[in-house]
């Protein structure tokens, strides 16, 4: 017994205007059609899962099911009913489908459980709506604005999607109201009910509003927004300081760089003390100790090695916790060599390693005035400071 989601994403969204249509336009860096396939996925097996789409959003759509195994879509009809039942003609074609839920591509906000609450109360019924109590007070309102009739509002449910149906009753519904010529019906509940059939209501959700004005999809990336904001608020920050001696060579490596110069670093890696510095910073945001702790100086098997290996492995560590890096900031403390000219490629060099734009990456140098070690010469200390932000657990 199988149940089958159809989703019906034809239409042009008129009232919500825009240059593409509302179900294809971006919620968080994808369309509101792909985070509905999610929700549905999260429910059912994609071969379960049926998309009407128009047909000249063959583009649109095939973005948003990229990497995605869906059955191949069914082209839409002019209103919302034809399309439906074009859906429901494709599902009665592949067979086996006992039931289905019908639903709106511009409600991305549907959830897991909603899907289940309907799709269990089939069990008991026929057809199954989900819908909230109507809380406004009604107004008819005729020419120019006026009002002329205050419907009572007791006993009126605002309907939603997905509506579930025992597939048989509904395709025959749908079949049976296109052969009367009537194409009027703006949800299939209300043509499952003018068909006979027994509909019954399951609570719907506040937040599976259907995206129908610009406002709503406004609002809509709002609280995107804030939900992953919301993810990721714990923000930490973390700080690191390194310090290695000048020896004998003929360059030293700061933040990735090579740098001619008459001395080169002492160190057990290639000594780049600014990526030191930073790395400590980076494991000081998630409380891992410092680079010692992963790295110890004695293993032969850290012996010269590029020390950009050491800052994948710690920002791997930041996005193992689902952490994103906001910003990291070095200062690199020497006499000579100068370290101006190399700053534009050091950050983009840091950039690239710790997989962030250069903008959040900065590289300053300073003397320490002829005062101290640095000073005299003898070596180049660098400090680090990065700021990330976790989930909360
Ligand atoms: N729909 C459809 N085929 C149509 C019309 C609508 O598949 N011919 C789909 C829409 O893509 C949407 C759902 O039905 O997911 C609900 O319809 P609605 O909110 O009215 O969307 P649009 O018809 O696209 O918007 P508008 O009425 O503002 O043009
Ligand atoms: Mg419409």
């Amino acid at each position: 017994m199988t149940t089958a989601m159809l989703i019906v994403a034809a239409g042009s969204g008129r009232r919500a205007g825009g240059d593409i249509p509302k179900q294809y336009r971006r919620l968080d860096g994808r369309s509101v059609l792909s985070h509905t396939i999610g929700k549905c996925l999260r429910a059912m097996p994609g071969d379960h899962v049926q998309l009407v789409i128009a047909e000249h959003h063959e583009r649109f759509h095939h973005e948003a099911i990229k990497g995605l195994a869906l059955p191949a879509p069914v082209i839409g009809g002019a209103t919302r009913q034809a399309s439906a039942r074009y859906g429901l003609e494709a599902l009665a074609t592949r067979g086996g489908v006992s039931r289905v839920l019908i639903h709106d591509a511009a409600r991305p906000f549907l959830s897991v459980a909603l899907i289940m609450r309907v799709r269990d109360a089939l069990n008991a019924h026929e057809a199954v709506l989900p819908a909230l109590p109507v809380t406004d007070s009604l107004k008819q309102v005729g020419q120019n604005g006026r009002v002329i009739n205050a419907p009572d509002r007791s006993g009126l449910w605002a309907a939603q999607t997905p509506q579930g149906f025992r597939f048989e009753p509904i395709l025959n519904a749908h079949r049976r109201a296109h052969s009367e010529g009537l194409s009027y019906f703006s949800d299939d509940g209300a043509l499952a009910q003018w068909a006979g059939l027994d509909v019954h209501i399951v609570k719907g959700e506040r937040a599976n509003r259907k995206l129908t004005c610009n406002a709503d999809l406004d609002d809509a990336e709002r609280k995107v927004f804030m939900e992953n904001w919301l993810k990721s608020s714990d923000i930490r920050t973390g700080q690191g300081f390194d310090v290695h001696a000048f020896g004998s060579g003929d360059h030293v490596m700061l933040c990735g760089v090579a740098i001619p110069h008459e001395a080169g670093l002492v160190g057990h890696s290639d000594a780049d003390v600014a990526i030191h510095a930073l790395c400590d910073a980076v494991l000081g945001t998630i409380g891992e100790g410092d680079l010692g702790t992963h790295f110890p100086p004695n293993d032969p098997q850290w012996k010269g090695v590029a020390s950009k290996v050491f800052l994948q492995e710690v920002c791997a560590m930041v996005a193992m916790r689902d952490g994103v890096i906001a910003n990291a900031d070095v200062t690199v403390i020497c006499e000579a060599p100068r370290i101006r000219p190399h700053v534009a490629a050091m950050r983009r060099t840091l950039a690239q390693i710790m997989n962030i734009e250069t903008g959040r990456v900065s590289v300053k140098a300073t003397t320490s005035e002829r005062l101290g070690f640095t000073g005299r010469g003898e070596g180049i200390a660098a400090l680090a400071c990065v700021t990330i932000r976790l989930p909360f657990a």
